[in-house]
């Protein structure tokens, strides 16, 4: 009798996401709305990964949409965005013109009965996105933030994760984006006119993140406190974020900079163990579990980069086919919290833009 038991090791394989090749969604016949930097990237993911119709796009510019049209085999250019809203052969919008301008660009296509993809940050406080909720309720379609992180694989990993349980109760989150961003000083991002600083345009993936592990591990998404800190630039708009937000029980710390590149991590810890995900967490990554001294990985991504953009366009086309005029993993009242959170963020560290409503 007696001896030594040996300690059962704890099971690592992670689970596999439930993501859905964006091959298989049933086609739309898309819109671009300004077509900037971001949506170039976005119609060649599109194109590359999905049989979703890029059909046409409007832009302020006669010469711009053209180019665009060209490049992305695009039938119909429209010099004015109410003309590409009312093109009756545009069955969805994605609009990517800069935030500031996303509650009435979205505004504009839901109006016309579009479904509508609107970039992040949705819009630049949560009472224009309460607008835009309250919009796509009465045209009864489908209205989306482009939150792409929320419908990339890894994040499905992470989700069953803390849905199955694997952490134990779940304390702590911690989310970072910081990028030594801006050279140009007339770049958006320097832009009060253009509802730019770092908080809206990075500073919201963390808080996205962070939002996206509460629901996951049943914590309260409403968060139950905020504390911010901050710093501005010359121009008037924030810097340099850090911000500590209380979801119940659990705590999370979420820093965004413009002015020195601390990495795009994000770790969630629970009382069993922890979470990871890569370095470039916010666009599709590698995941780490951690019980005790043993860790698993997960990194089967089958699109890199920005490629990762089309699984947001191919989850929207799919919800519009089952009839949903919302989205089951980024919930517009998520949404809408989120960007409660960013108020109260902006409001501590001192960031109003001009002609906000
Ligand atoms: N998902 C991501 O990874 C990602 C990355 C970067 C940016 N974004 C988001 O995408 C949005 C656009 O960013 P971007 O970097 O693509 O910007 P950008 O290159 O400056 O393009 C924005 C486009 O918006 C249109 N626009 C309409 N009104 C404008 C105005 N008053 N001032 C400037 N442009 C105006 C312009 O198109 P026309 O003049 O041709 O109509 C312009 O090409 C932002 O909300 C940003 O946060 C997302």
């Amino acid at each position: 009798m007696g001896g030594c038991q040996a300690v059962p090791m704890p099971d690592l394989t992670l689970p596999e996401p439930r993501t859905p090749d964006p091959a298989d969604a049933p086609p739309l016949r898309w819109g671009v709305l300004a077509p900037g930097h971001i949506a170039g990237h976005w119609a060649a993911a599109v194109r590359e990964h999905t049989r979703q119709g890029l059909v046409a796009v409007g832009s302020r510019s006669p010469e711009r949409a053209a180019a665009f049209a060209r490049e992305h085999g695009m039938d119909r250019v429209h010099t004015s965005y109410d003309a590409l809203v009312d093109d009756p052969g545009v069955d969805a919008v994605y609009v990517a013109s800069p935030h500031s301008h996303h509650r009435d660009h979205a505004l504009l296509a839901l109006r016309a009965g579009k479904h509508v993809l609107v970039e992040k940050a949705f819009t630049r406080n949560a009472a224009e996105a309460r607008e835009l909720v309250s919009a796509a309720r009465d045209a009864g379609v489908l209205l989306m933030e482009a939150m792409w992180t929320r419908y990339l694989p890894h994040t499905d990993v992470v989700r069953r994760v803390l849905e199955d349980g694997l952490l134990g109760d779940v304390h702590r989150i911690t989310a970072d984006y910081g990028v030594r961003a801006v050279q140009d000083p007339t770049h958006r991002l320097l832009d009060p006119a253009l509802a730019g600083g770092v908080l809206l345009d990075l500073g919201i993936y963390p808080l996205s993140f962070a939002s996206s592990v509460a629901r996951a591990a049943g914590l309260p998404v409403r968060p139950t406190g905020v504390q911010a800190a901050g710093s501005l630039t010359s121009t008037g708009v924030d810097a340099q974020v850090s911000a500590q937000i209380g979801y119940g029980p659990a705590q999370a710390q979420v820093f965004t900079s413009m002015l020195t590149a601390s990495g795009h991590t994000a770790r969630v810890y629970g009382s069993l163990g922890r979470i990871e995900v890569d370095d470039r967490c916010y666009v599709p990554a590698g995941v780490s579990l951690t019980i005790g001294t043993q860790a698993g990985t997960w990194d089967a991504n089958r699109i890199h980069g920005y490629g990762g953009l089309c699984f947001q366009a191919a989850a929207l086309a799919t919800y519009a086919a089952e009839g949903r005029t919302d989205s089951p993993l980024l919930p517009l009242d998520e949404t809408v919290t989120i960007l409660e959170t960013a108020d109260e963020i902006r409001r501590q560290v001192g960031v109003v833009y001009p002609n906000e409503t």
